[in-house]
């Protein structure tokens, strides 16, 4: 029926153009209401012959309805909150992206690999899972040496393989030495374990680099050179005195220990030495044609001095008030 059809085109387009909840109710009321054309036909039903009553009754009543559905259907989206924060607000501000940090001891690694690479030493690795052999025997430090007691060392199972957590980076020298010749220099960053109790300076892992320049003349002479040039590289040119004291090293002889003062304060920062010549044995030298010298530095206690951290524990407990200042 035509009047159906027209019904159901004019509550369309009005439908589609209402916009507010008083809106909705005025098409209701025009289209549904009371006095509206369908009310009035489904109404005057009873009027009709038997026969136009069975064809025209059911479809007014279908469009009935599928017209009331659509309404409520509108009004219920209305409301629904969803609806309403589905409008993006291009005024409110974006938010800010998180942006991740390099950790401190990062950044001290890399600045020491930038310093020494620029002075021609080549970076080299070596497993932190270690023999016996290379942590002590190749370095001189036999097994019943009381130098051992010094570095209370992490075993693992099986006892009978004597393999551990290396307790510094000296077995990175032998390592290098065995696959090359000199003259080279290297330094070796990685970490390093020892089973000891933790404080403020001491923690169970930690962090080093090695140094090792082997030639047919190198001496502590260019050890010194080299090393304080690299403080003065790492410090940037800040006020700083450098100490050497005598030291002892089963794998240096001689050995020593390199303080620097730095404000008000001397703060040991590594050991180092002149590689001794047992060790350039078991490394398959001949110690009369080699001679060089070697290093062993704190990564963490350097990075504690550069950004004045007063605690090395800080550096592992994961805390964000600390790491978010990088
Ligand atoms: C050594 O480990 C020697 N291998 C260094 C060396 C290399 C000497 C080559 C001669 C020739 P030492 O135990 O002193 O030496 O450790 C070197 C540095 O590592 C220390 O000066 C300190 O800065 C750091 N260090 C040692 N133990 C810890 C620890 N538990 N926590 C944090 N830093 C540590």
């Amino acid at each position: 029926m035509e009047k159906l059809q027209g019904i159901k085109g004019g509550f369309l387009v009005a439908l589609n153009g209402a916009k507010t909840p008083a809106e909705l109710e005025a098409v209701r009321i025009r289209f549904l209401g009371r006095k509206s054309e369908l009310t009035m036909i489904l109404r005057s039903l009873k009027d009709l012959p038997l026969e136009e009553r069975r064809n025209v009754g059911p479809r007014a009543q279908a469009l009935r309805k599928e017209m009331e559905a659509l309404l409520s259907n509108r009004l219920t989206s209305q409301e629904s909150p969803a609806a309403s924060q589905s409008q993006v607000d291009l005024s409110a501000p974006a938010r800010k992206a998180e942006r991740g940090h390099l950790h401190p001891l990062t950044l001290v690694d890399e600045e020491v690999r930038k310093i020494f690479s620029a002075m021609n030493f080549s970076v080299v690795e070596g497993p932190e899972i270690e023999t016996e052999y290379y942590n002590f025997d190749a370095l001189n430090i036999p097994a019943d040496h009381p130098a051992r007691d010094a570095w209370d060392t992490f075993w693992l199972k099986p006892a009978n393989q004597k393999k551990l957590l290396r307790t510094h980076t000296s077995p990175v020298q032998i390592r290098y030495m065995e696959e090359n010749n000199p003259p080279f220099q290297i330094i070796v960053p990685g970490r390093a374990f020892r089973y000891e109790a933790t404080d403020a300076s001491h923690e169970a892992n930690f962090h080093q680099i090695e140094g090792l320049m082997v030639g047919k003349n190198v001496s502590l002479a260019n050890f010194k050179f080299v090393v304080e040039e690299f403080f003065k590289r790492f410090f940037k040119n800040q006020k700083i005195q450098f100490r050497y004291r005598p030291s002892y090293f089963p794998f240096v002889e001689p050995g020593l220990e390199v303080d620097i003062k730095l404000g008000g304060k001397w703060l040991e920062i590594m050991g180092a030495g002149m590689v001794h010549p047992r060790v350039f044995e078991y490394a398959h030298y001949n110690p009369r044609d080699s001679q060089g010298f070697a290093f062993g530095m704190g990564i963490d206690r350097l990075a504690m001095i550069k950004y004045k951290i007063p605690d090395v524990r800080m550096f592992f407990d994961g805390d964000l008030r600390l790491i978010k200042q990088f």
